[in-house]
């Protein structure tokens, strides 16, 4: 028996272990629906990660030769390998929690770009071998080129966004929406002519370039609060390209994960939209987060308002002698890693005979679920984080709300400045509680770049310093009182 003819490589036992791969997908995608076994979810998908990866080596390529099928193809691919291990693992080892966000958008980008580098391999070796492919194969590819290119180019403008090397206001072209309209008709028109019979790179290229220009494009005027929605409607592109250059590929297994991560990409789009008061077509048109008259960016600058400051001290008696206190945490308590700290606050006023729930808003921080990560990481019980919906009608009988490094989620001009760029999008409403206290560093903006109507409220007071020195020095006078 060879190698290129041994039992592993018989596609019945290659597909049997695609189907233990995605089973694996399934049950860790499962663990992910709750904070205590998502770690075990994530390492049981990475396990089925791994057998795919294997059982696609030892396989078949599309042409029905083995994937290695000579020494330079088995070290090509070992290069291959230990490249991505060398990026992959200290990346992820080494990135800090506030991270994750773009690391995410980043790893996702590099998915879509993958996908659309095969679709381009794909074409490249059907046009040697013999023209175009046969249209189940060619649209699939076509389908996946458009998708992949998008996804790749605009994660990299969401991760550009988020680590803040590129501004996070929108950025918009004159005519932006036309240029977007004519990006997007080139490339499909370019897709067309190849499916209808012409044999060009060079139209396939001019798809590569024009859904790239579109991914750009796309994203750059995407700024206030709906980088959320956009995020995950990219993860989205990129599966649903995964799953095409499966079909092109005749790959089950990357027909599988791609569907999944297509499906709950778009979920988890859908959800965001619905959440964040949003139409997604309207977000990807630029409609929403344009940077209205009111959307002013918080300086130095404040008119003739003032903010209140107050202390730890002054802090402390209020809680401790609050009947209901309500923590709103955001992407400040991420920032401090307060989430400890806030524990151990909870835990002393609960001893005191106070009341203390959690308002958590779908997009505070910057992933989702941020604040439920972090609070289940401080063992805060999961039924005293209440959703927004849940949590609001409680702030008018709230006697102090706890603003802990929360600033756009919080914002009322969401609610009363109708040339906000965050109009439309449903806040926690902390302004109604008897008293509102925020932590924060400086007057320095959230992720939406806008003044905060609530910091001038009387009702409002500002205790300014790190969250978690703040959270720790109000511990220690609740606890002295
Ligand atoms: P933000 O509006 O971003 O505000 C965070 C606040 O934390 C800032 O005002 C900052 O003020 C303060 N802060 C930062 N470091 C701090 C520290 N060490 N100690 C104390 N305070 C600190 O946060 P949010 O209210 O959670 O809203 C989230 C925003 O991110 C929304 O606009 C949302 O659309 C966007 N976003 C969310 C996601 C997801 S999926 N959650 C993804 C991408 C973007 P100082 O600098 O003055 O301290």
């Amino acid at each position: 028996m060879t190698l290129a003819t041994a039992w592993f490589r018989s596609p019945d036992f290659v597909n049997a272990l695609y189907i233990v791969a995605f089973t694996l997908f399934i049950i860790g995608l499962r663990g992910l629906t709750g904070p205590n076994t998502a770690v075990r979810g994530n390492k049981i998908a990475a396990v089925g990660m791994v057998i795919a990866v294997v059982a696609t080596l030892i396989g078949e390529g599309p042409s029905g030769i083995p994937v290695i099928n000579s020494a330079e193809d088995a070290w090509l691919i070992l290069l291959g390998l230990v490249i991505g291990t060398a990026v992959g693992i200290p990346a992820a080892v080494k990135v800090k929690m506030t991270a994750v966000p773009q690391m995410v958008a980043l790893f996702n980008g590099v998915g879509g770009g993958a996908v659309a580098l095969i679709s381009w391999a794909e074409y490249r070796h059907a046009l040697e071998t013999g023209g175009n492919p046969e249209l189940q194969v060619l649209i699939p590819i076509l389908f996946a080129a458009i998708i992949g290119s998008v996804s790749f180019w605009g994660s990299n403008i969401a991760f550009g966004k988020l680590q803040e090397i590129l501004p996070g206001r929108p950025i918009q072209l004159p005519g932006q929406q036309f240029i977007n309209l004519a990006l997007l008709l080139t490339a499909i028109g370019c897709a067309i002519a190849i499916a209808t019979g012409s044999e060009s790179e060079g139209l396939f290229i001019g798809i590569l370039v024009s859904a790239a220009l579109l991914g750009n494009l796309v994203v750059l005027p995407i700024g206030g609060a709906d980088m959320p929605v956009v995020i995950s409607l990219l993860n989205a592109f990129t599966g649903l390209s995964a799953a095409a250059a499966g079909i092109a590929l005749g790959n089950t297994v990357l027909i599988v994960a791609g569907m999944i991560v297509g499906a709950s990409g778009t979920i988890l789009t859908n959800l965001m939209a619905v959440a964040m008061n949003r139409s997604v077509p309207a977000i990807i048109a630029g409609g929403f987060g344009g940077g209205g008259g009111a959307a002013a960016a918080a300086g130095d600058d404040h008119g003739d308002r003032t903010v209140r400051s107050t202390s730890a001290q002054d802090v402390a008696i209020q809680l401790a002698f609050a009947r209901l206190v309500v923590i709103v945490p955001g992407y400040g308590m991420a920032v401090a890693q307060a989430q400890h700290a806030v524990k151990e606050l909870t835990r002393v006023l609960e001893g005191k005979g106070v009341e203390v729930k959690f308002g958590i808003h779908p997009v505070a921080g910057r992933m989702p679920g941020h604040m439920n990560v972090l609070l289940a990481e401080a063992d805060v019980p999961y039924d005293q984080l209440k959703e927004m919906d849940d949590i609001n009608p409680e702030f008018p009988r709230t006697d102090v709300t706890l603003v802990i490094g929360a600033n756009d989620v919080t914002n009322p001009a969401a609610k009363d400045s109708p040339d906000s760029p965050i109009y439309g999008m449903p806040i926690l409403e902390v302004d109604q509680s008897a008293a509102t206290v925020v932590l924060k560093r400086s007057m320095g903006a959230g992720f939406a770049g806008i003044d905060n109507p609530l910091f001038y409220d009387p009702k409002t007071s500002l205790l300014f310093g790190d969250a978690k020195e703040s959270v720790s020095e109000i511990t220690a006078e609740v606890q002295a009182l």
